[in-house]
Formats: structure tokens, sequence, C-alpha cells
């Protein structure tokens, strides 16, 4: 099979395309032909070793000390089951699905396995698999950090970084709780998100929303440039601040901030169950997956250039032609 192999950390061009061996499916696993993935923001970090500050250490006893552990990267894909293992009892070929490997990786490739416990939901009818794969990375951090900051109905919240894969769904799926979304994004995508359901939009080119004397019960930051100490006078009393970016000190301090949600908390964030809830809302139409751009799985170098300029909207989808 192709696959999108990364032997060293570096820019966009040190993933180049070659021919490897297609995995085999054990026992309890399953084998998806993909159709589409992804290249979202943590691809590009792992790829570029781009962490933030402090963490550079941890990340590499994780990801790799000199190379990615796994040289293809890619968290997820959606596609068509094409084996399963001999224990496996919920999928058959044929099935349509999107899965992940999440830090495991393995999804820039023509095929990849999943285990059948792990995350892998079938995709609905009326869902092309572009659309079911670009709701996963954003959809999955927000879903898990909404239900960790326990994000309701009346609650007000602030989504700094509204315009990207993280943030057009956290948008929806704010909208969805009953809550009013306050959207801070660049002018350019402030209609985007409005149309996305955000009752305010902050152009943040000319509005500083701390300094606007606006308070909410929940702040999201998706850009890492909004972190506790700089928008505690933005909460309400007992309001949460959800650190999707962060540096060491940034998480160190949270585990000592009691409104602090951090990504150390949301490891579970990728699931099945949590698959089937987007896929779901997807499928009713409350959800709206956003797609920056579509290009074919040999222009994954391009993808990444794409991401790594920090201004996608929603997620880059890389698709698999015969030719590729
Ligand atoms: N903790 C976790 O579990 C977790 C999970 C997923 C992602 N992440 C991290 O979350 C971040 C967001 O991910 P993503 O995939 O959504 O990234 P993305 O798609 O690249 O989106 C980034 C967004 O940030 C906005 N932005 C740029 N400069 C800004 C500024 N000065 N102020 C406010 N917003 C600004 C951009 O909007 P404009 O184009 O309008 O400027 C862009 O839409 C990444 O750093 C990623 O690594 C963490």
């Amino acid at each position: 099979m192709k696959a999108a192999v990364c032997e060293r950390y570096g820019p966009p061009e040190v993933v180049q395309i070659r021919e490897v061996p297609t995995p085999v499916p054990a026992d309890g696993e399953v084998l998806v032909e993909a159709f589409a993935t992804t290249v979202n923001s943590g691809d590009a970090r792992v790829r570029a070793l781009r962490v933030p500050r402090g963490l550079r250490l941890p990340m590499r006893l994780r990801l790799g000390f000199t190379k990615p552990k796994n040289s293809i990267l890619g968290f997820e894909m959606a596609g068509r089951v094409e084996a399963v293992g001999s224990a496996v009892t919920d999928f058959q070929p044929g099935d349509r699905v999107v899965v992940s490997r999440g830090f495991d990786f393995g999804c820039h490739a023509g095929y990849a396995t999943v285990a059948e416990q792990g995350a892998i939901a079938r995709i609905p009818e009326n869902l092309s698999y572009q659309d079911a794969v670009a709701l996963c990375f954003g959809g999955t951090t927000a879903l898990s950090f909404f239900r960790l900051g326990k994000l309701a109905g009346g609650d007000t919240v602030l989504i700094n970084g509204a315009s990207g894969a993280v943030g057009t769904m956290a948008v929806q799926l704010a909208k969805h709780l009953g809550a009013e979304v306050t959207a801070v994004c660049s002018g350019a995508n402030g209609e985007m998100v409005r149309g996305l359901g955000a009752d305010h939009v902050i152009d943040y080119t000319t509005e500083d929303f701390t300094r606007n004397g606006q308070r909410y019960d929940v702040i999201m930051d998706n850009h890492g440039n909004a972190p506790y100490t700089r928008v505690k006078g933005s909460l309400r009393p007992g309001g949460r601040f959800l650190m999707i970016v962060g540096d060491l000190w940034q998480m160190l301090a949270a585990s000592r901030q009691k409104a602090t949600i951090s990504s150390s908390e949301s490891d579970s964030s990728i699931s099945a169950d949590s698959y089937r809830t987007l896929l779901s809302l997807a499928e009713s139409g409350e959800l709206k997956p956003v797609i920056d751009s579509v290009l074919p799985f040999r222009q994954i170098v391009d993808a990444h250039r794409r991401v790594d300029g920090g201004h996608k909207v929603g997620s880059v989808v890389l698709t698999f032609e015969q030719d590729d």
C-alpha cells in the first residue's frame, strides 16, 4: 500500500510517499481501506516536533526521541472495512467506518488496522467519507473538554480560535448544548462562525476580549495566546477555563487552579462513543463538517504546509484515488 512516511522531525518536506506492506488485522482487529484522512494540527506538531515550551522532552519520550516512533503519521481515517480478524463480531467487510488510532498514528496510509473495541464507528448513509473524517479531530476534542468543563444550557462560553478544526466544532457543540457563544477569530472568518451559530463574534485583530468588560462561565483557548493568567478577569465566579493549548508551566499551574481544565485530563477523548455522538449529530444536520480544503493523498506535503500556516478553516482533508 501507499503510505506517507516521516522518518525525521522537520518541515513538511520530510514526509514522503512510499510503498509499504499492508497491515494484517489481528484476531480482534478490523482492517480499513482509506477513502479520506486529515492532516490535523496534531500531525503537523508531531512532524515538526513543534510543541509548547517545556514539553519537548516529554513529547520526545512519548512520540520518539530522534524521530517519530511510528513513521506513518495520521490520527484518523474514514473508509471501508476490508477484512476483520477471527474474533471480530460487530463489523464486517464493506462497512463504511471512521476510525482513530490516536497517538499510535498510522492513518496516513492506504490501509490501517484498529481494535474492534477501539475508536471505530459506522458512518451514516447521508454522510460522505470526507464529511465524516472532518468531524473527528476537532469534534472529539471539543466534546471532551465541554464534558470535563460541564458546559451546560444557559452558560456563556467564549471560544478563542473559533475558526479552526477544534473551534468550528466547539462553536456548534456549545450551541447544541444550549450555551450562548462568543467566537474569537480573524475578521475574515467572522461570517463563517456566525453561520455555525455563534451569537457574538470578536475579531482579535481589532479587539482584545480580555479588556471589554465581558465575563463568561467558560473560556476555551484553542490558540495558546489566552492563558489563565490573562483571562481570569473575564471569568465569572465559578467559571471554568479550558486550556486546549498550554506550555509546561501553564500545565503545572493548572493542577493547582481549580478553574482550569487542561489537556492532561482529556486523554480518553477519542472513543467510539464520541464518534457515534458526532456522527449522529451530523446525520441529523445539527453538526456541519467544516472543510478547509480537499487534496489528493499524493499532495500530503501541501496539506502539511497549509496546516503549518496556522489559519486553516476547519479540517484539511486528503482523499485516496486509484493513482495515489
Ligand atoms: N489538548 C488537546 O487535547 C488538543 C486536541 C486538539 C488540538 N489541540 C491543539 O489545539 C490547537 C488548535 O487546533 P486546531 O486543529 O483547531 O488548529 P487550527 O485548525 O490550525 O486552528 C487554529 C485557529 O486559530 C486561530 N488563530 C490564529 N491566530 C489567532 C489569534 N491571535 N487569536 C485567536 N485565534 C487565532 C485561527 O483563526 P484565524 O484563521 O481566523 O486567524 C485558526 O482558525 C492546536 O494548537 C492543537 O495542537 C489540543
